[in-house]
This record gives C-alpha cells, sequence and structure tokens, in this order.
C-alpha cells in the first residue's frame, strides 16, 4: 500500500501536468520573472550600497584572456610572443618533450628552420645575417643563447631583436656546452612550425642565399650530423669502459659540434634520459663531450637518418686546439672558391659538390668584406 500510495500521485500529477500545461508554463515564467526582478533589486541595492562592482570588474579582467587562450587551436600552433619563459631545464624539456600523435597537422603548417645561436654575447656579423633573412620572414625563427649577464642591444627592426633564451654558462668540451644546445632545442620545440635546427655560432656566415639552404635542408633525407668512426687516441681513445652496456665501443662516435637535425632527432636529445648520465659521469677532458654525445648517441639511436657529416666548414689545416679565425685580409673571391671547390661529398646518395652551406669562423674584421663580396660570391 505505501508503494501504491506513492505511485498514484505521480500519475495524477503528471495528468494535471497534461491538461494545464499552458497555464503551468505561464506559471513558471511569471515566477522566473519575479525572480530576475528581484535579483536585479538586490543587485543594483548591493552595489550601490557595498561596492561589489569593483570585485566585479576585477574578476572579469582576470577570467577574459585566459579564456581566450584556453579555448582555441592558437594556443598550440601560434609561437610564443615572449621567449624569456622561467621554466626551469627540467621543465622546459618535459614540455619540449611533448609529441601529437596524430601526424597530419589540422592547419596550414609551413615548416621553418630554426636557426640557434650559440654565442658568448655580441653578434658582430649581425648585419650579414640580417640581409640572409631579409625576405623570408615566416620560414626560419631565430634562437640566441648567450652569457646570462649579457643583454642584447638589437634595434627593434633586427631579425635579432627579443630573441635571446634563458641561458646559463657554457663552457668548451664540458657538458655544459652539451646543457646550452640542449637548451637551444628545447625552446625551440616549442615553435610548433619548426621542423630543421641549425647550430651556429656568432662567428659563422651562410654561404648561399636563405632560398638555396631552405631547400637544400628540406629536401635532404638526412640530418647533417658529423659522426665518424675514429680508432686513435683523439677517438675511440676518449671512450670509457663503464659507459657500457648502453654505449659499447663500435657505438661510439666523434663529429663537429655545428649539426642540423629534424624535429623527431631533436626530440631525442632533449628527451634523453638513457645516456646523458653516461656522457655527464665519464665523459669529461681530454674526453670533449660535446663532439661525442650527440653523434654517438644519435648513431644508437637513428645511424640511418644521419648523414654523417657537418654542412658547417671549418678549417682546420693551420693545426692546433683550435680552427683557423678568418679576418678582413683573407676574405677575397679566391678564399670561396677554395671553400666550394674543396671537397666532393654525398648529397641523398648521389656525389655533389655543394658539401658546405656555413662557414666558420670569422672575425669582426670580416664584416666589411663580406658585406661587399656577399652579393657576387653569397648570391644574397
Ligand atoms: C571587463 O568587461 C568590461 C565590460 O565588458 C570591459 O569594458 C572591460 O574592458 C573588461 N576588462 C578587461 C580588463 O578586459
Ligand atoms: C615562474 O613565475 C611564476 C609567476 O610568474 C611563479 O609562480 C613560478 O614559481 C616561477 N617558476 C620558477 C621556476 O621560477
Ligand atoms: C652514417 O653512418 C651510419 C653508421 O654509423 C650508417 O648506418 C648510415 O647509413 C650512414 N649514413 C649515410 C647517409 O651513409
Ligand atoms: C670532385 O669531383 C670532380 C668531378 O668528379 C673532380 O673534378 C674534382 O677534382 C673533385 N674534387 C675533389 C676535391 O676531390
Amino acid at each position: 500500500m505505501p508503494l501504491e500510495e506513492g505511485k498514484d500521485p505521480a500519475v495524477t500529477s503528471r495528468q494535471n501536468q497534461a491538461k494545464n500545461l499552458p497555464f503551468r508554463v505561464l506559471q513558471l515564467f511569471g515566477l522566473f520573472l519575479a525572480l530576475c526582478l528581484a535579483f536585479s533589486v538586490v543587485s543594483i541595492y548591493t552595489i550601490r550600497h557595498f561596492g561589489i562592482y569593483n570585485v566585479v570588474t576585477t574578476v572579469n579582467s582576470s577570467i577574459v584572456p585566459c579564456e581566450e587562450e584556453l579555448n582555441g587551436l592558437e594556443r598550440w600552433v601560434k609561437p610564443p610572443s615572449n621567449l624569456l619563459h622561467n621554466m626551469s631545464d627540467k621543465e622546459l624539456f618535459w614540455r619540449a618533450s611533448l609529441v601529437p600523435r596524430i601526424k597530419m597537422y589540422p592547419f596550414k603548417r609551413v615548416p621553418k628552420i630554426a636557426f640557434m645561436f650559440l654565442t658568448k654575447g655580441p653578434m658582430p656579423l649581425a648585419p650579414l645575417w640580417e640581409r640572409f633573412f631579409k625576405g623570408y620572414e615566416g620560414l626560419y625563427s631565430i634562437y640566441i643563447h648567450s652569457l646570462p649577464s649579457f643583454e642584447g642591444k638589437f634595434r627593434s627592426t633586427s631579425v635579432f631583436h627579443g630573441r635571446q633564451i634563458p641561458s646559463q654558462v657554457a663552457e668548451w668540451g664540458k657538458m655544459s656546452m652539451c646543457d646550452a644546445e640542449r637548451r637551444l632545442l628545447a625552446n625551440a620545440l616549442l615553435d610548433i612550425s619548426n621542423e630543421w635546427f641549425i647550430l651556429l655560432s656568432e662567428s659563422c656566415i651562410p654561404l648561399y642565399n636563405f632560398n638555396f639552404i631552405y631547400h637544400y635542408i628540406k629536401k635532404s633525407k638526412y640530418s647533417f650530423v658529423g659522426a665518424f668512426d675514429d680508432p686513435g687516441p683523439f677517438g675511440r681513445g676518449r671512450y670509457n669502459l663503464n659507459m657500457a652496456p648502453e654505449v659499447i665501443i663500435t657505438q661510439w662516435r666523434k663529429g663537429s659540434q655545428w649539426f642540423e637535425i629534424n624535429r623527431k632527432l631533436a626530440i631525442n636529445l632533449v628527451a634523453d634520459s638513457t645516456y646523458y648520465p653516461k656522457f655527464e659521469q665519464f665523459c669529461k677532458p681530454a674526453c670533449y663531450v660535446d663532439e661525442h654525445y650527440f653523434p654517438t648517441m644519435l648513431t644508437i639511436q637513428a645511424a640511418d637518418l644521419l648523414a654523417n657529416r657537418s654542412i658547417t666548414w671549418v678549417d682546420w689545416s693551420r693545426g692546433g686546439a683550435h680552427p683557423a679565425t678568418f679576418g678582413g685580409a683573407d676574405i677575397s673571391d679566391g678564399f670561396f672558391r677554395r671553400i666550394f671547390k674543396g671537397r666532393n661529398c654525398t648529397y641523398n646518395n648521389r656525389p655533389s659538390s655543394v658539401c658546405y652551406l656555413f662557414a666558420r669562423k670569422f672575425a669582426p674584421s670580416a664584416l666589411e668584406p663580406l658585406l661587399n663580396l656577399a652579393p657576387k660570391v653569397l648570391g644574397f
């Protein structure tokens, strides 16, 4: 019986509802109007007497930009407008290692080259680079890692303006140098449109115009990382048995620090936690870690993606611990002929005479002659 009692009113009320529907709707509407009116009166009263209005504006000012940021795809597609984030390396590397699993981009993605300048600070050859980049906006991004104390004073119209990333001291031949390179990669990875990553220094120059370099990189099947197996004391001689089993001696590689890699390899380098501790612990001077860590690790993980040669020309012919630096007096047609004709290599498994896209090292005094020769010899 209690059950029946419980059911009955429900049935009747449903029947009544059906009969009195228009009346019910009117009733509800009336109630709603009354509530609205009451609410408005209370609101106006509170605003007048307690100044709640101020609180309301503060809330909208903090919520509105947030909603704009969170809602659109833009948030993931637009490159960060300010490079000076305050993420630690650990936070940054984690963020940079996030990868979409759907390979088709749901927007028009124009792949860009990230030019990553590892510098002490000033960029004496900047005017040459400015000319190189002119007219190719949208196909490149620039990142500068300098000494932390350095404050770049680039004009607001310069391509280098606002392109410094949060930096730390990096010493040649030590792990802090690889840290700096990974930091550059991680910052550049935050821009989803960066597809190729080139490491350069303040003493590097481009040997061709932008269009040529862009297509050479774009059409290459391989990434340009110098990696060779040197059986001598400065190659295998620097290998430490403690690196096994992660790294065995036949995998040990040596190569120039100046690389060009694609996005996949860049993510590998930033995300690595397997090889890093081995190199950090067991490759200290006279094992120069920046000559071994990336070439060895990438050979282990992706040998078939490497061209095993660097695209940055350096002159070691004068001997010694450092490559030659060229000043104003060295720059001539003949000097560049020597660079362009000096070597044969393979490009996409075919013989090619175009082996180098960049060259180093050039002193500030080389700037003027370079600017004069560039239109004729370098094509920009
Ligand atoms: C808050 O909203 C008001 C009214 O829509 C608007 O005028 C004001 O600009 C907003 N505040 C901010 C900071 O966006
Ligand atoms: C970064 O800045 C935010 C506030 O702007 C702060 O809450 C956070 O702790 C900072 N993080 C680091 C690593 O300094
Ligand atoms: C580069 O060297 C690796 C071995 O270290 C080899 O597997 C790969 O095929 C080489 N790349 C090219 C383009 O020859
Ligand atoms: C490169 O190849 C060309 C044509 O095969 C040859 O004439 C030239 O001497 C070679 N240069 C070098 C430096 O080996």
